[in-house]
């Protein structure tokens, strides 16, 4: 597909354009005078789903450049030793763009990545093959997924299994884990309490860069109990701009809740605790990591 592209495109003119990024107008963005119809492939994503991780795959690393992936790495190495774990395989669950995965194997794991998005994906293998590193990753739900071998740990960070929204995708989610680990195996995660979610506050931010502009909304919904962002990017590509639209929603459990569903799946909860401590966590904490263990030798 083509893109039509009249006029200079961003930044200027943020306000008009915003005001006319509605649900039932999202191909199109008016902005004073500028016409712009935007249309919706660019490197084989269909830009228009509204699907998360479809167009802001591309430029997802580069938003979150600051996120802090090496503490995390150093934490999970942490939790594992504080529990006498020592894995050498890990599942690395909802790997997005491979964050944690590059360095799980830098660091020797021998890693396997699992996520739903085809274009976090695809942006996962190419950094491997760049640095060299032999990472398997697959596509695949995390509620619902199954592996030819099993792992030693399993991971899943940066917030992702509050993508599960309903109470029996997280025990199906918990239930195929259980099945991936080998006895013995242990399954650290972290979510965002509700706490966290519910008092983000409903704003507008705009990120941008030379080859893209994204808007992201935040807000909280009472009713359904989730958090949605609300994303509108546009990203130049082969020197023409595209749009995509996606809305990410996260919902948080009670951590009693994920506490009681994971031994329900077999494992036995070992702590739950504040982000970087071993300070047992409190439904006031913003993130809490979990450490759940599959019984065994
Ligand atoms: C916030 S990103 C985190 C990615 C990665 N863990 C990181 O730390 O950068 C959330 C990821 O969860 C993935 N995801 C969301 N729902 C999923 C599902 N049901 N099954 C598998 N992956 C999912 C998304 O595609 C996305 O890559």
């Amino acid at each position: 597909m083509r893109v039509l592209c009249v006029g200079s495109p961003f930044p200027s003119g943020t306000e008009g354009l915003l005001t006319s990024l509605d649900e039932h107008n999202h191909n199109k963005a008016v902005s004073g005078n500028m016409y712009i119809v935007l249309m919706t492939t660019c490197g084989g994503v269909h830009l228009t789903s509204k699907l998360p991780y479809t167009g802001f795959a591309k430029v997802y690393d580069e938003i979150m450049a600051d996120v802090p992936y090496d503490r995390w790495l150093d934490y999970i190495g942490f939790l594992w030793s504080a529990h006498g774990f020592s894995p050498v395989s890990v599942l690395d669950l909802a790997c997005g763009t491979g964050n944690m995965s590059l360095r799980l194997a830098r660091s020797g794991y021998l890693v396997t990545g699992i996520d739903r998005s085809q274009q976090m994906l695809e942006v996962a293998r190419q950094k491997a093959r760049d640095e060299g590193l032999y990472i398997s990753f697959i596509k695949g739900s995390m509620e619902d997924f199954t592996v030819d071998r099993q792992f030693d740990a399993a991971v899943c960070v940066f917030d992702s299994l509050n993508y599960l929204l309903e109470a029996p995708d997280v025990q199906s989610c918990f239930k195929s884990v259980f099945n991936a680990l080998s006895p013995g195996g242990c399954f650290v995660f972290d979510v965002n309490t509700r706490f966290r979610l519910s008092t983000i506050p409903t704003d507008t931010s705009i990120y941008q860069g030379p080859r893209y502009f994204v808007v992201w909304r935040d807000s909280w919904d009472e009713r359904h109990e989730w958090w949605q962002v609300n994303l509108t990017g546009f990203l130049k590509c082969n020197g023409v701009w595209s749009r995509f639209d996606e809305i990410h929603r996260e919902r948080a459990f009670p951590l009693e809740s994920l506490s009681d569903w994971l031994e329900a799946a077999g494992f036995v909860v070992k702590g739950i605790y504040e982000s970087n401590t071993l300070k047992p966590a409190s439904e006031t904490t913003l993130r809490a990591y979990f450490v759940a263990w599959k019984p065994g030798s």
